[in-house]
């Protein structure tokens, strides 16, 4: 049995896809349920092919994406999807094979005006990833006072909490009818699936066909 960590977030449509790809029968997958058991085209745990004991089952944990790399880094999840942002936050000790082509988008700058910051000056900016914030901000020509906020990270430009917010961008409808404007894109995030190191040990031939059925069926960007 494989126990698989599903983000609740924007991240779960693409990994549900992968999963689906992988060989999991997602149509009995049900939102509302924490923990559930879904069948899954068998996986051998042996040589591929050979006669051995093998995985029918996965069992699937619903997590916060802010939860999950703590869920597969202690174990309790063999593996899971999560976005690069929260791994970028949060700093995990996973191995993280494979990044989903679906369900990208990018950290970027966010101001109420299209005026980059002025060499020098100091710039108060909010972002719900503080840390991540002040390293990509590390360079800049200006300084920047980083603060969190836990939700509508918009409103702080908006309403003039900062000059600056850092957030996720995705289709751009947030900041466009805020009248926002995106003046750089800092980073890429895309959904990235996390393996615990003692479980790919453990597991190695069963995650690697998974890996090959989610490949092979192009769902891998670089
Ligand atoms: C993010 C981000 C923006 C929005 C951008 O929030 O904070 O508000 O998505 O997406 P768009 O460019 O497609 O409009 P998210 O939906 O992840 O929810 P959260 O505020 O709960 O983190």
């Amino acid at each position: 049995m494989l126990r698989l960590a599903l983000p609740k977030s924007r991240n779960q449509e693409s990994a549900l896809e992968a999963l689906g790809a992988a060989g999991v029968d997602v149509s009995t997958f049900s939102n509302r349920r924490l923990r559930q058991c879904l069948s899954i085209e068998p996986l051998s745990v042996s040589a591929p092919g050979d006669a051995g004991p093998e995985i029918r089952e996965v069992e699937i944990v619903s997590l916060k994406d802010w939860d999950l790399p703590l869920y597969v880094e202690y174990g309790i999840a063999d593996c899971g999807f999560v976005g690069t942002d929260v791994l970028e936050e949060r700093g995990a000790d996973l191995l993280t094979p494979l990044r989903l082509r679906a369900g990208r988008c990018r950290m970027s700058l966010i101001s109420n005006t299209v005026l980059p910051p002025s060499d020098g000056a100091q710039i108060r900016v909010c972002s719900k990833y503080p840390e991540w914030t002040r390293r990509l901000l590390a360079q800049k020509p200006w300084g920047a006072e980083v603060f969190q906020l836990w939700g509508s990270v918009e409103l702080g430009p908006l309403l003039e909490l900062a000059e600056l917010a850092v957030d996720i961008v995705q289709t751009g409808s947030t900041i466009k009818e805020h009248d926002l404007h995106e003046l750089e894109v800092l980073a890429e995030i895309a959904p990235t699936l996390v393996i615990n190191r003692a479980a790919f040990q453990r597991q190695r031939v069963a995650l690697n066909e998974l890996m090959a059925r989610i490949e092979r069926a192009g769902l891998v960007g670089a």
